[in-house]
C-alpha cells in the first residue's frame, strides 16, 4: 500500500514539500493553522511566488492526490508519515531561535496519534531539538513509542525550491530506527534511484548538517566581501578576483558574488540561533567567527548607504534615489531581511525621496517598509533621479538597455549594489557607474 502522507505547515517550505511528494506519486495532506492560507492552498493558489510552483500544486489539488486541512485530528487519522515544516524564525530581541511554532505542532498533533506512524522533522532547528521532542512525542501520544521521529534537514532555496525538493543533492536522516529508516527510503526512492547520496545518521549530526551548511554559505559570502573591502582600498577588482579563487576546484565560484550581502528568512537567523545554542553547550569560541561573518555581512548595508552619499555630494537632503529591487534575492517575492530594502529604508530616513521598484516582491516590501515609495516599473522608479541603486539582480534589471533610464533620470548616476551590471555599456550610454569592490 501507497504511504499517505502529511505536511504540517504550509509556507515556503511546506507548500513545496506537499506540492512535491504528490507529483512523486503520494496522496498528501497539507495542515496550516492559518485557515486563509488553506483556503488559497485548496484552491490551487500559491500564498506567495515561488517559480513552478503554482502550476504543480494546482495538478495535484486538481487530480485529488492533495488536500489541504487545519485539522490535527484528520491529519493523524489519514497519515502514515508526518513532516513538520513550520518555520523556526529569530526570537525577538535574542539571537535564539523561537521554537513556539515546532513545539506548538507536535502538542496539536501528538493527542491524536493513536496508531503507528512516522514524525519527520524537517525545519532548521538547534541541536538538541529531536531528542527532545521524540520524548514529548512519545509521552503525549496514545500510540507511546510507536511514534517514531526522524530528523530530515531540508536544503532548499527560494526560487529553486521545486527542483531542489524533486531531485535534491544529498538526503540526510537523523534516526536509530530501521523501520523509519525504510520508509523515508520508500518516500524518497525516486531520487534515491537517480543516484541522490542518502546519510544515516544520528540526531544531533542531522541537525548540525543543516546549520553547519548555511553556516558555511554564509562564511563564504562575508568572505568574498571582506576581500571587496580590501579591493575598494586598493583599486583591484573583486569580481576578477573571485573569477580567479574559483578556478580552484577546492574553492569553487559558487557564493562568492559580492555585493550587498546575504538576507532571507534562512542565512541571518541561522547563524544567530547557531551561535546562540553554542554557547548554551559551552562550546560558544567554536562559532565566535560567526559573529564576524555577521558583521561583515551586516557592514556591507552601510557601506552602500555611505556610498551614496558621496555619489550625492554628501547628503541625501532633497535628493530622489531609484531603487531597482526590494526581494533579498531574485526570483523571490520574499522581503525577509532583505539587504535592498534595509538600504532603501535608511536612505529615505535619512531625508531622499525613495521609490522602489521589484518585479515580485512590491506586496510584502510594502507591508515591511509602507512609507516608501513604490513604483510599477524601472522606468518610473527612476523618474527625476538623482541617483539608481541596483540592490537585487533581477535578469530583468541586468537586460535592460540603459537608454531606457537615461531619459527619465535628473543624472545618470548609478550604484550596481550586487556587481551584476555590464559597467560597460552604463558607461558607454554616458553613467557614472559605481560598483562595490571593483574600480
Ligand atoms: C539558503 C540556503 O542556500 C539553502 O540551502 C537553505 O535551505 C536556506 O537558506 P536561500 O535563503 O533561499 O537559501 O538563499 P541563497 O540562495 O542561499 O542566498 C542567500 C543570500 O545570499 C541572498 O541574499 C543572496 O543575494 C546572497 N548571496 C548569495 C550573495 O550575496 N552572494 C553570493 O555569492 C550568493
Amino acid at each position: 500500500m501507497t504511504l499517505r502522507l502529511t505536511v504540517l505547515g504550509t509556507g515556503y517550505l511546506g507548500a513545496t514539500h506537499a506540492a512535491c511528494m504528490a507529483e512523486l506519486g503520494f496522496e498528501v495532506l497539507g495542515m496550516d493553522v492559518d485557515p486563509s492560507k488553506v483556503g488559497m492552498l485548496a484552491e490551487g493558489r500559491v500564498p506567495f511566488f515561488e517559480p513552478e510552483l503554482e502550476p504543480l500544486l494546482r495538478k495535484h489539488v486538481e487530480s485529488g492526490r492533495l488536500r489541504f486541512t487545519s485539522s490535527y485530528a484528520e491529519v493523524a487519522a489519514f497519515g502514515d508519515v508526518h513532516f513538520l515544516c513550520v518555520g523556526t524564525p529569530q526570537r525577538k530581541g535574542e539571537y535564539a531561535a523561537d521554537m513556539r511554532f515546532v513545539d506548538g505542532v507536535v502538542d496539536g498533533l501528538a493527542p491524536h496519534l493513536d496508531r503507528p506512524c512516522l514524525v519527520v522533522g524537517k525545519s532548521t532547528v538547534p541541536v538538541g531539538t529531536a531528542a527532545r521532542l521524540r520524548e514529548r512525542l512519545t509521552a503525549a501520544a496514545p500510540a507511546g513509542a510507536q511514534v517514531e521521529l526522524a530528523w530530515n534537514p531540508e536544503f532548499l532555496r527560494e526560487g529553486f525550491a521545486v527542483e531542489d525538493t524533486l531531485r535534491p543533492d544529498r538526503l540526510v536522516v537523523g534516526t536509530d530506527s530501521a523501520v523509519a529508516e525504510a520508509t523515508l527510503r520508500e518516500v524518497y526512492a525516486s531520487a534515491i534511484a537517480s543516484g541522490t547520496p542518502f546519510l544515516v545518521t544520528d540526531y544531533a549530526t542531522a541537525e548540525l548538517v543543516k546549520v553547519s551548511a548555511n553556516a558555511f554559505l554564509a562564511t563564504k559570502i562575508s568572505f568574498i566581501n571582506a576581500m571587496a573591502e580590501v579591493c575598494e582600498a586598493t583599486g583591484a577588482d573583486v569580481t576578477v578576483l573571485a573569477d580567479a579563487l574559483g578556478h580552484d576546484d577546492r574553492i569553487g565560484r559558487k557564493f562568492l558574488n559580492a555585493g550587498l550581502g546575504f538576507g532571507g528568512g534562512c542565512l541571518p537567523k541561522d547563524i544567530r540561533a547557531f551561535m546562540a545554542r553554542a554557547g548554551e553547550l559551552g562550546v560558544d569560541q567554536a562559532l565566535s567567527f560567526l559573529k564576524e561573518v555577521d558583521a561583515i555581512n551586516m557592514r556591507r548595508r552601510g557601506h552602500v548607504v555611505d556610498r551614496a552619499r558621496d555619489m550625492l555630494g554628501g547628503s541625501f537632503l532633497g535628493k530622489r534615489v531609484g531603487v531597482l529591487g526590494a526581494t533579498f534575492k531574485p526570483n523571490s517575492d520574499d522581503c525577509r531581511d532583505s539587504p535592498a530594502l534595509n538600504v532603501a529604508g535608511q536612505i529615505q530616513l535619512q531625508g531622499a525621496q525613495v521609490t522602489v521598484y521589484d518585479p515580485r516582491g512590491t506586496d510584502n516590501a510594502r507591508a515591511l517598509f509602507p512609507t516608501l515609495n513604490y513604483a510599477s516599473s524601472s522606468v518610473e522608479a527612476c523618474e527625476g533621479a538623482d541617483l539608481v541603486l541596483h540592490l537585487t539582480e533581477w535578469a530583468e534589471f541586468r537586460e535592460m538597455d540603459p537608454a531606457v533610464l537615461s531619459d527619465v533620470v535628473t543624472e545618470k548616476r548609478l550604484i550596481d549594489a550586487r556587481n551584476a551590471l555590464d559597467p560597460v555599456r552604463w558607461r558607454d550610454a554616458g553613467w557614472t557607474y559605481g560598483a562595490l569592490g571593483r574600480p
